[in-house]
């Protein structure tokens, strides 16, 4: 089994004025892991996933990548973040670029590939997730669930080692989560490292390697997918799941 350490998460701490919204939250990613993070809204699961992605700034801790600590102001944070990518809940696509633009853009103009590189690995990864034939096509043609499969196509077009998800399919109609989610299971059997945010209990109970259940700020309790399913220790976590019963 590879353990190899791809970020570790070392008492990070946020506030936004008095308030303090993260404390001390402590994990390992490593690598080909899968990692579900669920909780309340409000716990604090998006500014943990931004402070990992840097579009916010911990107040106090540490994250280091492969070991080098990315907090460091001397950090290349452009080029840090063509090694961890991110898709958000609201995808985030550029409305005046079509498909195969939105997909090109990063690796021509961040990871600075030829014209033709960039195209043939938008395709390669738009044909992952089911979009090829929609590369002329600009995002108001996409229903949600397409445009979320474009944002992931476009993010892995950077080949990141890291994907971090922020509840990418909470703004989608209930019969497109299911495409969606089929493409981020794919991503985890193949092997992708994946940080995931997500209200989807199923999707976390058979996808993950690694389950985090955060409340008020903190990570309540961290397992194996069957310690938090099936054998959760702590009150809150169980109640927490309790309420999904009926789905998962
Ligand atoms: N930019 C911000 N400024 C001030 N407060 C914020 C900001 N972003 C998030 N918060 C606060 O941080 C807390 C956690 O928010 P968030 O990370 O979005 O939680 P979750 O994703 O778990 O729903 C909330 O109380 C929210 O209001
Ligand atoms: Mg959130």
């Amino acid at each position: 089994m590879d353990t190899e350490k791809v970020l570790q998460i070392s008492h990070l701490e946020k506030s936004f004025g008095t308030h303090e919204v993260l404390r001390d939250i402590d994990f390992t990613v490593n690598k080909g892991e899968a990692i579900s993070i669920i909780g309340p809204s409000g716990s604090g699961k998006s500014t943990l996933l931004r402070c990992v992605n840097l579009l916010e700034t911990p107040t106090g801790g540490n994250i280091y990548y492969h070991g080098k600590d990315i907090t460091d102001a001397k950090m290349n944070i452009p080029s840090y973040r063509e090694h961890v990518g991110m898709v958000f809940q609201n995808f985030n696509l550029f409305a005046n670029m079509t498909v195969l633009e939105n997909c090109m853009t990063g690796p021509v103009t961040v990871a600075k590939k030829s014209k033709k590189e960039a195209k043939e690995l938008a395709i390669k990864f738009l044909e992952k997730v089911g979009m090829e034939q929609y590369i002329n096509a600009k995002p108001r043609q996409l229903s949600g669930g397409q445009k979320q499969r474009v944002a992931i196509a476009r993010a892995l077009a950077m080949e990141p080692e890291v994907l971090l998800f922020d509840e990418p399919t909470s703004a989608l109609d209930p019969q497109m989560v299911g495409e969606v989610l089929s493409v981020m299971s794919k991503l985890a059997k193949e092997g992708m490292t994946m940080l995931v945010v997500t209200h989807e209990m199923a999707f976390a109970k058979e996808v993950s390697d690694k389950v985090i259940f955060m409340a008020d700020g903190v990570i309540v309790e961290e397992g194996s997918s069957s310690d938090i399913f099936e054998h959760a220790k702590q009150e809150q976590t169980k109640e927490f799941l309790n309420r999904f019963h009926t789905t998962v």
